[in-house]
């Protein structure tokens, strides 16, 4: 095929070969037919009539430092020009570069030595989480999180709450025990905030009260679980922001039965947040993180591990644990190495925090134009969230979820400056819940034209 012809092949056409030769299982189709864009760049994707769509989830969070990011680009550009392919039982120095900076920084976060290690997909790198848990505490049983999501691999869906997920395949590693979230709008005890006292906190400590209720050994002391996986913003979940006692008290009882706590970074990691890892917002130090999505701004993947020096020294995590062909791939860690020498040139944490908060502001005053619309606003840094309700303010309104969505992706939207498209995800517990993640450049006259599309999109699909 001579280079360029895909182009002049019609959507029609190209959606026809689709669903011929695509499986469709690498992939979640929320809209019939699915969409293509053809070019991006900044807070922007075009489809293939050259339409810009706002994007308000930046790939889930992978592509934070803004599309076609050129600095990051051009790093990849280098990195093909001089080591494309390099085996990974050989070393290069943007691999070995890349891991102190991410130790160092870690270290100054929790005050603990540690090493990293690389894999290629979110999901990888949660397994290998797993296989450090289980070599260190020789326990096959974790405690994780309902509204939790680590990914799709049979073991990293074993740890995700949902059933969906798991139904088709069975069990290959062992399923979580999965505990309450403190989702406080919707608290699972019925219990309200303040007044709560951290109730759901309290309830998982009961839980080691007595042999019985399945999770210690009262006469030994000695639990059956060997680490809680967490993420301190429930990302899929929908940007569920948890009160700040919960992880420091959630903490103590971890420690006080030598559970190892995993923090998930995957998605709130890279200052999404507000801070490199997300539980740094809670004053909490984990024992192993994970990450991948942003470290490489969703350019060459790239994913990986942090973890205390007592799980982690060759002596005890020796060579081949967890290796993997492209585990730490040239371009990825080139990549990832610009990433985190950008975060150090500019002052990541004040840029997110502000922008976040003006989006917050903005976000709130729409609630208020909507207040039967839009139950609930929050966020931290630039992980925001949006829940679309019923008239009573409360009760999960997915169908208008879905429309505003289907709505926002037609590309149709007419304002003051044009026709735009609003690029947004759609997660939460009962799927009424959007989870905005802006790219970090993200500028005041786009924050404006994002609540102007969602105002127009509301008005547009309530019946
Ligand atoms: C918190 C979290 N963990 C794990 C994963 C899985 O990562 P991947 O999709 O790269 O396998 C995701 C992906 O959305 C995530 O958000």
């Amino acid at each position: 095929m001579a280079q360029g012809q895909h182009l002049m092949l019609t959507e029609r056409e190209l959606l026809e070969k689709e669903r011929k030769v695509c499986s469709w299982g690498d992939t979640v189709h929320y809209l019939d037919p699915p969409k293509f864009f053809e070019r991006c760049e900044g807070s922007f994707l075009y489809d293939r009539k050259g339409a810009p769509y706002l994007d308000l989830q930046m790939w889930y969070s992978a592509a934070s430092f803004g599309y076609a990011n050129p600095r990051l680009g051009g790093a990849l550009k280098r990195q093909i020009d001089k080591l494309p392919q390099l085996a990974c039982q050989y070393l290069h120095a943007e691999k070995v570069e890349l891991a102190e900076k991410i130790a160092k920084r870690t270290q100054k976060a929790f005050g603990e030595k540690g090493r990293v290690h690389f894999n290629v997909g979110g999901s990888q790198a949660v397994e290998d989480s797993l296989k450090l848990v289980r070599n260190h505490t020789k326990k096959n049983l974790v405690f994780a999180f309902m509204g939790g999501y680590h990914g799709r691999t049979l073991g990293a869906s074993a740890i995700t709450s949902s059933y969906r997920y798991r139904r088709r395949f069975g069990h290959f590693s062992d399923r979580a025990q999965f505990v309450p979230y403190p989702y406080c709008f919707r608290c699972p005890y019925g219990k309200k905030y303040p007044d709560c006292g951290m109730y759901c906190a309290k309830q998982f400590e009961k839980l080691f009260e007595t042999e019985y209720n399945g999770v210690l050994d009262t006469k030994t002391g000695e639990s059956e679980y060997g680490a809680f996986y967490v993420e301190a913003v429930q990302g899929t979940g929908g940007y569920v922001i948890p009160p700040k006692e919960y992880f420091p008290y959630l903490r103590k009882v971890l420690e006080r039965h030598k559970i190892l706590l995993v923090d998930d970074e995957i998605q709130m990691g890279f200052y999404r947040a507000g801070k490199l890892w997300a539980i740094e917002q809670f004053g909490v130090k984990p024992d192993i993180v994970v990450f991948g999505k942003a470290l490489t701004n969703g350019l060459n993947p790239l994913s990986g591990v942090w973890a205390r020096e007592a799980l982690i020294h060759p002596k005890v995590f020796p060579p081949g644990s967890t290796h993997s062909t492209f585990s730490s791939n040239t371009l990825g860690t080139a990549v990832g190495l610009e990433v985190m020498k950008m975060t150090e040139e500019e002052d990541y944490e004040r840029l997110v925090k502000e922008k976040g908060k003006r989006f917050l502001e903005r976000l709130k005053a729409l609630q208020k134009r909507r207040r039967k619309i839009i139950g609930h606003v929050d966020g931290l840094g630039l992980a925001l969230r949006l829940e679309i309700c019923k008239p009573d303010g409360y009760t999960p309104d997915r169908e208008l979820t879905d429309r505003i969505f289907a709505e926002g992706m037609r590309g149709e939207i007419r304002t003051s400056k044009g026709r735009f498209g609003l690029v947004l995800d759609v997660g939460g517990y009962y799927k009424n819940v959007f989870t905005i993640a802006p790219s970090f450049g993200i500028t005041e006259r786009e924050m404006d034209l994002a609540v102007e599309l969602l105002d127009l999109l509301i008005r547009k699909c309530v019946r």
